[in-house]
């Protein structure tokens, strides 16, 4: 019999980015009693990579347990950026409802649309709590007109459009139903969740199934499936069958070795867990996104949500410029390859592909965002490698050809609209509304190809002079639009803006070869040296001709910048010419000196 599993609660956390899904489940975890008092506190607790917490970007998802009362939360944090929106439908089918955080100055984000989407779509109820009240500039009582205009817009359910608000500072560590208050606890939040987001609800005494939603890895059990039991109860050491949606015949059976509930941020080991839980299980070798672990008794697959397929490639080869090997300890194809294939374990939006050479692999994924996320991880882990050029994946329709489109929401100061505008419509785009928005701003919104895109984001920045804001999200294939007309010029490739990572120039003409792992990052137009100590590097922009030759700084085919590294784009673009290709790349003190001497 289905009954309701009235002391559990699983909801997810939405959000646009840096509007505080993380400051505030680490208020919700501070505040239940999870850290005695004399317990160091990390500055986030839920965004464990460096890259995350430097970016503020939460990558995967992650499980969190509260207990508030007798009532155990879980709570799933969600990825902020659409290039992981598969990541987003997948948690959503998890829980029974979401709490909406929405910065109180800001209101809802492009992004806040699209997550909200997908969980109106699934007839979730919804807690909208309205954070950063203490910001100076909060306007609350407007943007709850915003949320129900934007609840309106999205066909919510009568329920939905009834849906609970709670005026919230994460970083104050209070929540209130009253948009004035300034003190007090989180405890309204905590409330708003208990009444209005149902338990969730099974059958104990029905054969098991539990769908997987996460995978996670570890060194020592290996892979680690994540998900929520559907129907029934899991012991440890029970035997299992996993099947899956898209293949029934995976039949085996298999012994569930290790059993995890969550509990603060640790996974906890239990002997069994029944209905309505989420769970952490091993001892399934290739356990996959997707499947269903099921008694042997009945086995039958839960429908799934589809993973997104990649929409970008690019190739990942081993470094031959003349300065490989200074930066990086793994630098062989097969160290490089062996890499790869490990972050397949836990990124099920990625692809990895061998291609006809040994030095090179072909690296698929969810879009710019997403590789350039990857690489910066590798880097860091002293992986040293070039990459190409990303290119969009394309696909067949009806004997047509398809290409991935983008939705784009740009806000910028009006000064900008028509470089905006102009460069769009080179690039594809097509303008689908123009509106004025917050504090002068205007709002512009396009349909473009995902290639137009590729490059622009830092051409924006530099051309708004760091004052827009760029937002795009996956919107389907539609049919080829032709080519788009190159820059003669060699252009600057960067993956993401501001504090962003950047990894060389290339020529839109050729092959476009990108140099990693160059120490190099641009900055507002400016090519600065990536580490800031100015004084430990050179830079040496060369043309292609010089690459195969010992470099001559200083010459007419290489420019050698003493620091401060500085140089506009403007200037390296002139320097560059017609150039075929260029490279950018730092000299470290050590190389500097072999060239002195
Ligand atoms: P992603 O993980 O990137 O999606 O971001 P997020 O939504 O988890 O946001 P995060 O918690 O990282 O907060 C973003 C920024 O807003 C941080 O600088 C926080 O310190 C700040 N912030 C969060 N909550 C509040 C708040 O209640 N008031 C104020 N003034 N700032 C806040």
């Amino acid at each position: 019999m289905r009954q309701k599993i009235e002391n559990i609660r699983n909801v997810a956390i939405i959000a646009h980015v840096d509007h505080g899904k993380t400051t505030l489940v680490d208020q919700m975890l501070r505040q239940s009693g999870i850290f005695r008092s004399n317990q160091v506190v990390q500055e986030r607790v839920m965004d464990s990579g460096d890259i995350e917490r430097e970016r503020g970007i939460t990558i995967l998802s992650k499980n969190t347990a509260v207990h508030y009362g007798n009532t155990k939360i879980n709570i799933i944090d969600t990825p902020g950026h659409a290039d992981f929106g598969g990541e987003v439908e997948r948690v959503l089918k998890m829980v029974d409802g979401v709490v909406l955080v929405v910065d109180a100055f800001e209101g809802p984000m492009p992004q806040t649309k699209f997550v909200l989407r997908k969980a109106l779509e699934l007839d979730h109820p919804v807690v909208v709590c309205v954070n950063k009240v203490d910001r100076p500039e909060a306007r609350p009582q407007e943007v709850v007109d915003e949320v129900l205009e934007l609840f309106l817009e999205l066909e919510a359910n009568d329920k939905q459009l009834d849906s609970p608000f709670v005026f919230a500072s994460a970083r104050g560590g209070y929540a209130s139903e009253d948009p004035e208050a300034r003190e007090g606890d989180m405890k309204p939040l905590f409330e708003a969740i208990l009444n209005h987001i149902p338990a969730p609800e099974g059958d104990a005494d029905a054969p098991l199934q539990a769908l997987i939603s996460t995978i996670d890895y570890s060194e020592y059990v290996g892979r680690i499936g994540i998900g929520k039991i559907e129907n029934g109860t899991i012991h440890v050491n029970d035997e299992v069958v996993v099947l899956n949606m898209h293949n029934a015949e995976t039949q085996k059976k298999v012994r569930i070795t290790k059993l995890y509930e969550f509990d603060g941020l640790q996974r906890v080991e239990v002997k069994e867990a029944s209905v309505g839980s989420i769970v952490a299980l091993s001892g399934i070798e290739n356990i996959m996104i997707g499947d269903t672990i099921c008694s042997p008794l009945k086995p039958e697959a839960l429908p799934f949500v589809k993973i997104s397929e990649p929409t970008i490639s690019m190739t990942f080869s081993v470094n031959d410029s003349p300065f490989a090997g200074q930066e990086g300890k793994y630098v062989t194809s097969r160290q490089i390859r062996d890499r790869l294939y490990k972050e397949l374990n836990t990124d099920v939006s990625l692809r990895v592909e061998d291609t006809d050479s040994m030095d090179a692999m072909k690296v698929s994924g969810r879009g710019e965002l997403h590789l350039s996320i990857l690489i910066e991880t590798l880097r860091r882990e002293g992986y040293e490698f070039q990459v190409s050029k990303p290119e969009v994946l394309y696909h067949e329709i009806d004997g047509k050809k398809c290409e991935p489109m983008e939705a784009v929401t740009i806000d910028v100061p009006e000064e900008f609209v028509g470089n905006v505008i102009e460069k769009l419509g080179a690039r594809k785009g097509e303008m689908t509304n123009m509106a004025p928005s917050k504090g002068g701003y205007t709002r512009l919104e396009f349909s473009i190809p995902a290639r137009g895109l590729i490059g622009y984001r830092n051409e924006f920045l530099t051309d708004t002079k760091g004052n827009g804001i760029l937002n795009s999200i996956f919107d389907g294939y539609a049919p080829y639009k032709g080519e788009i007309p190159t820059r003669s010029q060699g252009s600057l490739v960067a993956f993401e803006s501001g504090e962003a990572i950047t990894y060389g120039l290339y020529n839109a003409q050729e092959r476009g070869d990108l140099f990693i792992g160059a120490g190099v990052k641009v900055y507002e137009g400016m090519i600065v040296g990536r580490n800031a100590r100015a004084d430990d590097m050179d830079i040496n922009v060369c043309k292609k001709k010089q690459l195969t030759n010992t470099r001559a700084s200083g010459s007419d085919d290489a420019l050698r910048l003493t620091p401060p590294i500085q140089m506009s784009l403007e200037q390296c673009m002139e320097f560059i010419g017609d150039d075929e290709l260029v490279e950018v790349t730092p000299v470290s003190l050590r190389m500097r000196k072999k060239i002195l001497d």
